[in-house]
């Protein structure tokens, strides 16, 4: 599996790497705003596993676990440093045992049909070379019902950093689009830091 993982690129928050990889993943593990939106819109089921896709230092996941004591998680993200930082974050919250964290990508999530409640990425989508394939992968492991969550940087969000990291709405069109063909009805929400899309499994 990580011989067929992405090469780490020059920008350390694309897929964290070494020193500068360790770095970007404390700056983004300091700030849990977006998550915390991101959460109220999923309001996952009691005893729910819910999946994250390109997870960083794991901000989402502490607050899915926090929130939940008997939430499951699980998810993937190519970068070995991401995955550690994500893992001692939940050691460190003594959750640890209730997540399945794995070194993988979006596309291929290493994780059997049905297994999942909710599918949720958050500010990575647009690093993903083929969000159709992604999103079909994401309704595999999802049960009927469940909810997928896809969020990325708002063009309206109140800090500037987000602003200039925001997707044009080409790429919403575009990410729509490819969600209605996987999952049917698509939902689009504009939260106060990210611009979310929501559908549901049949
Ligand atoms: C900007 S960070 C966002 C991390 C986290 N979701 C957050 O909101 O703070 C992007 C993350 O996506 C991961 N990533 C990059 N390419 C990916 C891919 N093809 N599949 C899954 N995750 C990917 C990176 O390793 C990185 O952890």
């Amino acid at each position: 599996m990580t011989d067929d993982l992405p090469r780490a690129t020059l920008n350390p928050f694309r897929i964290p790497s070494g020193p500068l990889g360790r770095l970007a993943g404390w700056v983004m593990g300091r700030d849990d705003s977006p998550h915390r939106e991101v959460l109220d819109l999923l309001a996952p089921k009691v005893e729910a596993r819910s999946c994250e896709i390109g997870f960083g230092p794991g901000q989402l996941l502490q607050l899915l676990l926090a929130r939940d004591a008997d939430a499951q998680v699980c998810g993937v993200d190519p970068s070995p440093v991401m995955v550690a930082q994500a893992r001692r974050r939940l050691q460190r919250l003594g959750a640890a045992e209730r997540a399945d964290l794995r070194l993988g990508v979006a596309g291929a999530l290493p994780f059997p049909d049905r297994h999942a409640d909710h599918v949720v990425a958050v500010n990575t989508a647009a690093m993903w070379p083929d969000l159709q394939a992604a999103l079909a992968d994401a309704r595999r492991v999802l049960r009927p019902g469940g909810t997928v969550l896809i969020a990325w940087h708002s063009a309206h969000s109140p800090r500037r950093i987000q602003r200039t990291l925001a997707q044009p709405e080409t790429w919403w069109d575009e990410t729509t689009a490819a969600l209605r063909q996987v999952f049917g009805k698509v939902e689009r929400h504009e939260l106060t830091y990210t611009t979310a899309c929501t559908a549901t499994a049949p």
